[in-house]
């Protein structure tokens, strides 16, 4: 067994003895519902509202064939793991989960009995060996990843190996950092006029460099940039992006552990962030916007909600 191991308890119980656990609720939620329809103003809103097939309440994990979930656990606050996550979290007796940044909040979610792990210190053999153990001891899989699994995760190299082995697995979103981060400045990334693309790149570290043409210069200037795990080369980054054309005055924010208690929001520019960086003694678990839309005051309205649009008209 790995050196991380961190185990609160024996491992849970075989999937079979779960499913024993069937309540009458699960199939309360397998037919459409329709809500109560909302007069006045609202007339169309009486809209079909259908259950997710993936976990229902009273329906044991294990139910279905598969074995692993990538969780994305969101960018930290325990509440801000979608509820799909969050049932599944309650529910698997094995959890791996990426130690970094990851909250004791969520992990507290986990019955006391759940076989936990950090995989920070894991190679990816490792990872791979426990998940396949668990599997062929018959218990469902959460693996929790910080954000979203579709960013920064190595999500793609698991499930590679996984499906190699004929380990099933699915994947369960969560809200990606710079999502918590433009909530935690109330910023919209696409203003309409100033910005309508939206960039999430990172700056190459020793362990993964940057594919040729995706360097931070060739990105400079196209709509809004959203930099991850760039906060310790942030001289490297303003040196990037001037290069690319970008001038002194760009407007340039950065959200350090967006929706932590620690969280913290920098406002600067390209010319001023560095310093601000420093001073604020911020080198990690942050999300730096680059953009017009940091300063975005004098745009023009959405012609969605516009006064001279037809109700009713698609776009
Ligand atoms: C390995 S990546 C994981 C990204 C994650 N999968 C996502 O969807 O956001 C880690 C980087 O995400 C960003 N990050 C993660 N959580 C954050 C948070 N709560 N606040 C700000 N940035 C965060 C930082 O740039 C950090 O260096």
């Amino acid at each position: 067994m790995s050196q991380a191991t961190a185990s609160r308890g024996p491992p849970g119980r075989q999937r079979r003895h779960r499913r024993v656990r069937s309540g009458s609720r699960a199939g309360a939620f397998t037919t459409w519902r329709r809500a109560a329809p909302i007069p006045a103003l609202h007339g169309r809103a009486d809209r079909i509202l259908h259950r997710v097939p993936a976990v229902l309440p009273g329906q044991p994990v294990g139910a279905a064939a598969v074995t692993v979930y990538f969780i994305g656990a969101g960018p930290g606050a325990a509440d801000l793991i979608t509820v799909r996550g969050q049932r599944l979290l309650q529910r698997c007796p094995v959890c791996l989960y990426a130690g970094s940044i990851m909250p004791e909040d969520l992990l507290a979610l986990c019955p006391p009995e759940t076989r936990i792990l950090d995989t920070g210190p894991m190679t990816l053999d490792q990872i791979i060996g426990e998940i396949v153990a668990a599997d062929a001891a018959g218990h469902d899989v959460a693996r929790l990843h910080s954000g979203d699994p579709s960013l920064y995760s190595a999500l793609a190299e698991q499930r590679r190996r996984l499906t190699a082995v004929g380990v099933e697995h699915q994947v369960v979103p969560g809200v990606p950092a710079f999502a918590a981060a433009a909530a935690a400045m109330g910023l919209e990334l696409t203003v309409p006029g100033v910005a309508q693309t939206v960039t999430l790149t990172r700056v190459a570290t020793l362990s993964t460099a940057m594919p040729p043409g995706e360097e931070l210069r060739a990105l400079a200037g196209r709509g809004t940039l959203a930099l991850h795990l760039a906060a310790a080369q942030i001289e490297h980054v303003v040196a990037e992006l001037s290069t690319g054309g970008l001038t002194p005055q760009t407007p340039v924010a950065v959200v350090a552990y967006a929706s932590w208690p620690a969280e913290t929001v920098v406002r600067g520019t390209l010319d001023t962030i560095a310093d601000q960086l420093r001073a604020a003694d911020i080198t990690k678990t942050a999300i730096i916007f680059v953009g017009e839309v940091l300063a975005a005051e004098g745009f023009v309205e959405s012609y969605l909600y516009s006064s001279g649009r037809r109700r009713g008209a698609q776009h």
